[in-house]
């Protein structure tokens, strides 16, 4: 066999890309129309002398695909090298080999121009790929091993990383266990809305049109709503009339929430507050049963020995009223703390709502959240509890 027969398995190797197997096309060098004409028989064809000097096809055999080969083994060498660097050190060993300026990548670079012509775009393309891919594997395991702590992973001599420690507002932990105390003494809890229509602020209340305390400029009315005015509720007495207006007798409610009268801030006042409101409606209630209740109050909350006052005053929607005044022991001395109102529900009160005030009785208070808070915490300005100014509220 000549050398042109011994290479021809060679050449077929080659060629095989090639569905016509035609020698010269892929080499390129001689006109496609003859050598490649598939109309000539096989055997004319394959007589033809057309292979190229040997070393030509050598030359492109080892660019492609050899080059793709190199191209896949490169990333897949250099991305697992990577990531078995186990120190900011070795992934610079690492960039020096690979990303250098003589490094892996750079020499497979060099090789693109001995590319074929028609192969150089789409190899190109690829050895840019690869280059992105690598330094970008390259920045994150160095951030990863670069930020790391040198030395022991753990330094367990350094005082440990306190969280912030959250807690729940004062005033949410007194309306909290003041509701469980009542909640104990057989309230249920009752609730309504803080923007509030006139009639549950006001006329149901006992408190008529006129009433200086429906004076425009000692509330906030927030305008009409068909026809009814509103307002942000100035107490929570409101809850009184919406509970004997929905619920069935006898009943004991407690309601807690936010009141709001324009009122100037200073020590001791502010323009939302809040309160508790708790009412009874049964049969055979006495002055006995609100006392009684106030007191079983003050035992549970402020200790066994605190004391109920109740000085002889005036609300429109109770008959008698009282103020409650409460002696509570705090921070080493007994002092008495005016901390609401009290009374027994004024007639006009239940006509109001269709109840027969004949055959029914109620008792009605309404104790300062704020107030309570304020005394038993020793805070002296109230200010302080809506600033949320987190030093202040840690300390309790
Ligand atoms: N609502 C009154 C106020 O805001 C407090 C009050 C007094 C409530 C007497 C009552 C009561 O239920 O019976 O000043």
């Amino acid at each position: 066999m000549g050398p042109i027969d011994s290479g021809r398995q060679f050449w077929g190797t080659i060629l095989g890309e090639y569905p016509d197997r035609c020698w010269g096309r892929i080499l390129g060098l001689y006109p496609k129309t003859r050598e490649c004409d598939p109309t000539l028989p096989r055997q004319k064809r394959d007589k033809l002398h057309t292979l190229p000097p040997r070393w030509l096809v050598i030359r492109r055999f080892s660019i492609w695909p050899a080059m793709i080969d190199a191209i896949n083994s490169l990333q897949s060498q250099g991305e697992s090298e990577l990531a078995a660097a186990t120190s900011a050190a070795q992934v610079e060993l690492w960039r020096t080999k690979y990303l250098g300026t003589s490094g892996e990548l750079k020499n497979l670079m060099a090789q693109l121009k001995d590319a074929p012509r028609d192969q150089k775009p789409e190899l190109g393309k690829r050895l840019n790929e690869l280059k992105v891919r690598l330094e970008a594997s390259f920045e994150i395991q160095k951030n990863l091993l670069g930020n790391a702590p040198k030395g022991p992973a753990i330094d367990v001599t350094e005082p440990g990383v306190t969280l912030g420690e959250g807690r729940r507002h004062i005033l949410s932990r007194t309306i909290d266990e003041i509701i469980d105390v009542f909640g104990q003494m057989g309230f249920a809890v009752a609730d309504g809305p803080e923007v509030e229509d006139e009639w549950h602020n006001f006329t149901a209340l006992n408190i008529p049109e006129g009433h200086p305390a429906r004076d425009a400029t000692d509330n906030f009315y927030m305008g009409e709503q068909s026809g009814v005015k509103r307002l942000l509720r100035t107490q929570t007495s409101t809850v009184q009339i919406r509970a004997m207006e929905t619920q069935p007798l006898p009943l004991k409610v407690v309601a807690v929430g936010r009141v709001y009268r324009p009122d100037t801030h200073d020590a001791t006042h502010f323009s939302m507050f809040h309160q508790i409101e708790g009412l009874c409606v049964d049969r055979n209630l006495s002055l006995v049963d609100l006392k009684t209740a106030l007191l079983q109050f003050a035992h549970a909350y402020f200790g066994k020995d605190a004391e109920v006052r109740m000085r002889p005053s005036f609300f429109p929607f109770t008959e008698p009223s009282a103020e409650v005044d409460m002696k509570m022991h705090i921070r080493g001395q007994w002092q008495w703390v005016e901390i609401g109102g009290c009374g027994m529900v004024d007639p006009n009160v239940f006509s109001a709502v269709g109840i027969d005030p004949e055959e029914w009785r109620g008792y009605a208070f309404g104790l300062g959240i704020e107030r309570i808070a304020m005394r038993r915490y020793g805070i002296s300005d109230i200010r302080w509890l809506f600033e949320n100014d987190a030093r202040f509220l840690r300390q309790f």
